[in-house]
């Protein structure tokens, strides 16, 4: 298939027409007819995107770009054939790319959000979708005016567990929620602190475009410790709230169909190593929600007993979602979804252990590029998701209860 009859079958896909109903599904299309991507950010994660399209075989990364050299060679090692560009506006220039990954620090999603869906392309953009509640609301307006699929980066929106606690609900077998409880612990040796990088002798100014990085943050000397451990500060991250406890707080308001929380309200602090870090640590959040529930979600970098997880707390019946001692960021801990019958009122019932396959979370956003469905965490998810995070944050930050209306007029604060 030539390069304009290729993206004629994508535009025509894009309409639903009947030459794309009649045509066959990706297994017949031959290396020409890959979907080919591109990665803005091949740090940790895009890199380990990549390796996972490479698992893909209807889909190609083709180019990456970064504001730092030395993730090109190691992009290269990835994948060899790679074209590499240190601006990420050159990737969108490209004609033949049809969609576009972002895993670029937090505070620089919702430029790389709102840009990728200008220049024509789908988008696959890794959580939390924005660094503030009003990026939220401009990514969530771009979307709405653009017709490309967007996908975000909440991967256990495609797992087994999920659909298991949504069919469980669905079929009545919970009864009345009004709370849930969630939890996410891990730990370190003594004097390391979570998410702590080393220092590569190449991270100089010489080879990071520092600008690029800091995306309109004040100016400051270029600082490497910054640079790779940007989650540790309020003006690129949201901390363990937005790397973590969002997964959570989507897979929640997901599988209970929630609004935006009314309310939220969030303690702690740097407990664990006090290693200069501006986000806590330990953590104790309460989301309120319009519709009579609650939920709580705890924290701690100073043990990982037991992992990560969430109980929905019914009438009639519970369900529990727990992952080892791993956390849901590597996906590599076993993990598992039991509902269990509330006796009181489901008598007679046993324990049931999900066993709902996963999907490949990019590989159904290509999939949705294909056809043009809604994919599995859409960017209505993660709006809502992202506002809940910010909320957590900013009621931590001013030290109180804050309502949404609240939280979303406060101006941003580096
Ligand atoms: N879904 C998941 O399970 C999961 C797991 C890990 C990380 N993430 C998310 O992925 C994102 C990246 O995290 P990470 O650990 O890979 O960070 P990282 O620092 O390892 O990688 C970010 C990359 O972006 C590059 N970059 C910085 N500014 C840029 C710019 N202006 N243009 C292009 N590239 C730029 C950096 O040089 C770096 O290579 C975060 O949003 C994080 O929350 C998601």
């Amino acid at each position: 298939m030539s390069e304009n009859s290729r993206r004629d079958f994508i535009k025509q896909a894009a309409m639903g027409t009947a030459a794309f109903l009649a045509y066959p599904k990706s297994s017949v299309l031959g290396a020409n007819e890959r979907v080919r991507l591109a990665i803005i950010g091949i740090g940790s994660r895009g890199q380990e995107l990549l390796k996972q399209t490479l698992e893909l075989p209807n889909a190609q990364v083709v180019a990456v770009a970064d504001v730092y050299t030395r993730r090109f060679d190691e992009a290269k090692k990835i994948s060899p054939g790679l074209q590499t560009v240190n601006d990420y506006r050159r990737v969108l220039d490209m004609k033949d790319i049809d969609g576009v990954l972002v895993a670029s620090p937090l505070h620089i999603h919702a430029r790389h959000f709102t840009d990728t869906l200008a220049a024509g392309k789908d988008l696959y953009s890794e959580k939390t979708m924005t660094w503030s509640i009003a990026e939220a609301g401009q990514c969530l307006e771009a979307s709405k005016k653009s017709d490309r699929i967007v996908q975000i980066g909440l991967q256990h929106e495609s797992e087994g567990p999920l659909a298991d606690a949504k069919k469980w609900i669905r079929d009545g077998m919970v009864g009345k929620v009004t709370q849930v409880e969630s939890w996410m612990s891990r730990n370190t040796p003594h004097g390391e602190g979570q998410w702590v990088r080393p220092i590569p002798a190449d991270c100089t100014a010489e080879n990071v475009n520092w600008k690029a990085f800091l995306n309109g943050r004040p100016d400051m000397p270029f600082d490497p410790f910054k640079f790779l451990n940007w989650r540790l500060y309020w003006m690129f991250s949201g901390g363990n709230i937005t790397e973590n406890m969002v997964h959570q707080i989507a897979w929640i308001m997901s599988a209970l169909d929630l609004p935006l929380p009314t309310a939220a309200y969030m303690s702690g602090g740097v407990f664990s190593e006090k290693d200069g870090r501006q986000v806590p640590d330990t953590i104790s959040v309460t989301i309120d929600f319009p519709n009579d529930i609650v939920v709580a979600f705890q924290s701690t970098f100073s043990n990982s007993r037991y992992g990560l997880g969430q109980r929905i707390l019914g009438s009639d019946g519970t369900i529990e979602y727990v992952a080892g001692s791993n956390d849901m960021v590597s996906s590599r801990s076993e993990e598992e979804v039991h509902y269990y019958p509330e006796d009181v009122n489901r008598p007679n019932r046993v324990a049931i252990k999900g066993e709902s396959p996963s999907q490949n979370h990019i590989a159904n956003w290509i999939d949705c590029m294909r056809s043009r469905k809604t994919p599995n965490a859409p960017v209505e998810l993660g709006y809502s998701s992202a506002v809940a995070a910010h909320m957590a944050n900013l009621s931590y930050r001013h030290k109180r209860r804050l309502t949404f209306e609240e939280a979303k007029s406060i101006p941003p604060e580096f």
